[in-house]
């Protein structure tokens, strides 16, 4: 039992199910969970309050960039605790958020220069959905209001973030903004029509975007939004070439494009921001979060460009106001964080580090592919994930699913790792510094969790191995 625990785990857990209401908490079990109370970490390794130590696969909620238990972070927030802990950001300035901001410019491609800090991803999100629809109105066009989101994609938990998302899972029981956002489909390569090509099928989701913006009208549609990589939908990595042509049917239609970097960006596929250097694309907007503090401390940030920031601001504002903000935002703490997680990313070249290790991470998350459940493998930088299919899409059931899931969880954690799966999906998103021998410990805890939860299904008669599937040293 960890020292600083004051409190047992029995009587942790006891609280966690009186009195803390989880994100997505499925209420079929509230007030009965057995959660893992995390108390301790250190670089990818998380520890549970009985010292039972884990790779946490998921770094946190993909966010743990420098990874846990660094002193001198805690030492660069204590600091600035003790310097300026808070400032007003509606009435004063402070030197760290602004230095931040400036760090933020220079990091982001084009001319995406002006940083409105945020408390997290979905505010980052809600705020660039706000300056859209505040920039047209400011322009004198109230019409153009429509914005194009995907199917698979994962925008935030605020109301209109929320609306933004389009996974229907999440929207159960949920009312959502009604009249803005308009979805087409997943550009989910894996689920392809049967026979298309890789190209067609961009080509075909490229279309399936102008064809929207041209049913709803130019004049009424102001963005679109898109995670480079569909990151909570299953990192679902778009065609190559997607992005690009995205990005000019856009222009072609004078449609804002809003690129959601709160996963992609601050190294997880080993640049600072993924928009340009891994897809080519500049785009109107970017918004970011999570990494940016290694999730030392809340932070979000909205990075606007040059170009629409002039079109509404000076003799162009009409007087109007930005009227978006929080009392957080800038906060000098997080944004010293932020500070600090960067000069340690520069430091220890950790964005060269994960560019390096990629393909032996590839490597070795591509050889679960024999795994006779596992459906399909999805990687990039060092996000990766393990689809597994228990029959084929559409036949196998959402319970059973569920059920796979939750014993590839409880199999990986005994044996030491944290999954998380989303349903059949097993996300990966480790601390950046990972090292070779540590992926390999990963990969082989992984395989046996799906492996052992494989055979559970079969022993407790809840699933049979297709034909097609077994194999023969099986
Ligand atoms: C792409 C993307 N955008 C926005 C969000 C919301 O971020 P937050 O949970 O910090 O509000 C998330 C969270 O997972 C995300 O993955």
């Amino acid at each position: 039992m960890n020292s600083k625990i004051k409190h047992t785990t029995k009587d942790i857990i006891e609280k966690d199910n009186k009195h803390f209401l989880h994100p997505w908490e499925g209420l079929g079990y509230f007030g009965n969970n057995e959660r893992t109370v995390a108390a301790g970490g250190e670089g990818i390794y998380l520890t549970d309050s009985d010292g039972n130590s884990y790779i946490d696969g998921a770094g946190g909620m993909w966010c743990t960039q420098i990874g846990y238990g660094r002193q001198e972070m805690a030492d660069a927030i204590s600091e600035q605790v003790m310097k300026t802990a808070y400032f007003s950001p509606f009435n004063l300035t402070c030197d760290v958020p602004t230095l931040l901001a400036e760090k933020i410019a220079q990091m982001t491609p084009g001319d995406l220069n002006t940083v409105f800090f945020t408390t997290g991803g979905s505010t980052a999100v809600d705020t660039a959905l706000r300056y859209v629809s505040f920039y047209n109105n400011a322009k004198g066009r109230p019409n153009k209001k429509k914005v194009i989101s995907r199917q698979d994609a994962y925008h935030g938990s605020t109301f209109l973030a929320a609306s933004a998302s389009g996974k229907t899972r999440d929207k159960s029981y949920q009312d959502v903004a009604s009249g803005i956002f308009s979805f087409i489909g997943s550009p989910n390569p894996f689920r392809r029509p049967k026979g298309m090509s890789i190209e067609e099928f961009r080509d075909a989701k490229v279309k399936e975007l102008e064809d929207r913006i041209l049913e709803l009208g130019p004049e009424n549609v102001a963005a679109f939004i898109a995670e480079p990589i569909l990151a909570s939908g299953g990192v679902i990595i778009p065609p190559k070439g997607y992005h690009k042509m995205c990005l000019e049917v856009c222009r072609k239609h004078d449609v804002l494009y809003i690129s959601d970097e709160v996963v992609t960006a601050f190294g997880r596929l080993g640049y600072w921001f993924a928009s340009e250097e891994v897809f080519e694309i500049v785009p109107d907007i970017i918004t970011s979060a999570k990494g940016i503090t290694s999730g030392y401390l809340p932070l979000g940030a909205c990075i606007i460009s040059d170009k629409l920031m002039a079109e509404v601001s000076g003799k162009e504002s009409n007087d109007a106001i930005f009227s978006n903000g929080f009392t957080f935002s800038g906060h000098p703490v997080a944004c010293a964080a932020a500070l600090k997680s960067i000069e340690i990313i520069e430091k220890e070249k950790i964005l060269e580090h994960v560019r390096e290790i990629e393909p032996y991470w590839a490597k070795k998350v591509s050889e679960l592919a024999d795994i006779p459940i596992v459906g399909d493998i999805r990687t990039q930088g060092l996000m990766a994930c393990v689809e597994c299919l228990l029959g084929p899409e559409n036949e196998s059931s959402l319970e059973l699913d569920y059920e796979m899931g939750s014993r590839i969880d409880k199999h990986c954690q005994e044996m030491g790792l944290i999954v998380r799966p989303f349903i059949n999906m097993n996300v990966m998103s480790p601390a950046l510094t990972i090292t070779k021998d540590q992926i390999d410990d990963m990969f082989t805890i992984l395989r046996k969790g799906i492996e052992n939860a494989m055979h559970d299904l079969i022993r407790d008669g809840l699933w049979e191995m297709p034909a097609e599937l077994a194999v023969s040293d099986f």
